[in-house]
């Protein structure tokens, strides 16, 4: 083992797990669809996970085990984004993984698009993102260690459903924003990743759709002929937090049943 390896030890057990017990995890947009989804599966895992989201109703039900935890936070806020993390700092000591979830998404065309509709999207999609990587990586780099998920879109590389331009450049910004902190905090330990769904089963996903456009779509749509499910992306959000994704940083991971084909 050479000097820059030393101190990597990679088990070829896979019954050794997946590394995720006690590790502190932040997990945003966790009331509903992908980001609740991840942070039950991880908690499931054995992370300690802090849910956060800016709607407390939608925390009814979720499941985090007995060491999770919710927060109530309007993450477009940069003040907001700094004290999640401050939060959890002050209670657990470190950071381990930041998942970004939040999200919305609105459809107008880009002749009425506003000054107010740009600003709520991309601070709501982009700039929650920026903050909250940026609050994050501080304990990260303190502890030389750490994990961070920005959730992109295919509407990054196909412009989105009709109408959904300023959604597709903020999700656009995130893979930028992905792969510019990667390069910036490897030296750290720290890796940083984008996971890019296709149509998945949560309420932004079916905006839009009846019942049967929504089937319609997808086999039309996607070779694998279905809409994708929520715990479908936790899964590959598991996968790049987890010691199995140790070395993968600065990549997309496309979740969308062959819909880029890429
Ligand atoms: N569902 C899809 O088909 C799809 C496809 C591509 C990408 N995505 C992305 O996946 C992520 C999760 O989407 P989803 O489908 O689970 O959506 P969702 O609408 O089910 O969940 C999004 C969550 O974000 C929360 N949120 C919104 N604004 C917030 C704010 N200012 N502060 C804190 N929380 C806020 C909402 O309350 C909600 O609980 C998003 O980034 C979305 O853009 C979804």
């Amino acid at each position: 083992m050479s000097e820059l390896t030393q101190g990597v030890t990679v088990s070829a057990d896979p019954g050794a797990g997946f590394g995720l017990a006690g590790k502190v995890a932040i997990v945003t947009g966790a009331a509903s669809g992908i980001g609740r989804a991840t942070a039950e599966l991880l908690a499931n895992a054995g992370a300690i996970v802090t849910a956060v989201d800016i709607n407390p109703k939608g925390f009814a039900g979720l499941d985090l085990g007995k060491d999770g935890s919710t927060d109530t936070a309007d993450l477009s806020v940069p003040a907001a984004c700094d004290q999640v993390v401050e939060s959890v700092i002050r209670r657990h000591g470190r950071l381990d993984i930041l998942v970004n979830a939040a999200a919305i998404l609105r459809r107008v065309a880009i002749k009425d698009v506003d000054a107010a509709l740009w600003e709520q999207m991309m601070d709501t999609n982009l700039l929650s993102q920026f903050a909250m990587c940026r609050a994050a990586v501080r304990p990260m780099r303190k502890q030389r260690s750490g994990r961070v998920v920005v959730i992109a879109s295919t509407a990054a590389f196909n412009g989105g459903a009709d109408n959904s331009s300023v959604y597709a450049i903020g999700k656009g910004g995130a893979l930028a924003l992905a792969k510019s902190l990667a390069r910036q905090v490897a030296a750290d330990g720290i890796t940083v990743n984008a996971v890019a769904p296709g149509g998945i089963d949560t309420p932004m996903g079916r905006f839009g759709f009846t019942e049967e456009s929504w089937n319609a779509h997808y086999q039309k749509n996607v070779p694998l002929r279905r809409a994708g499910q929520p715990e479908e992306v936790a899964r590959a959000i598991l996968f790049l937090v987890s010691d199995w994704g140790s070395y993968v940083t600065g990549h997309t991971l496309d979740v969308e049943g062959g819909l880029m084909l890429r």
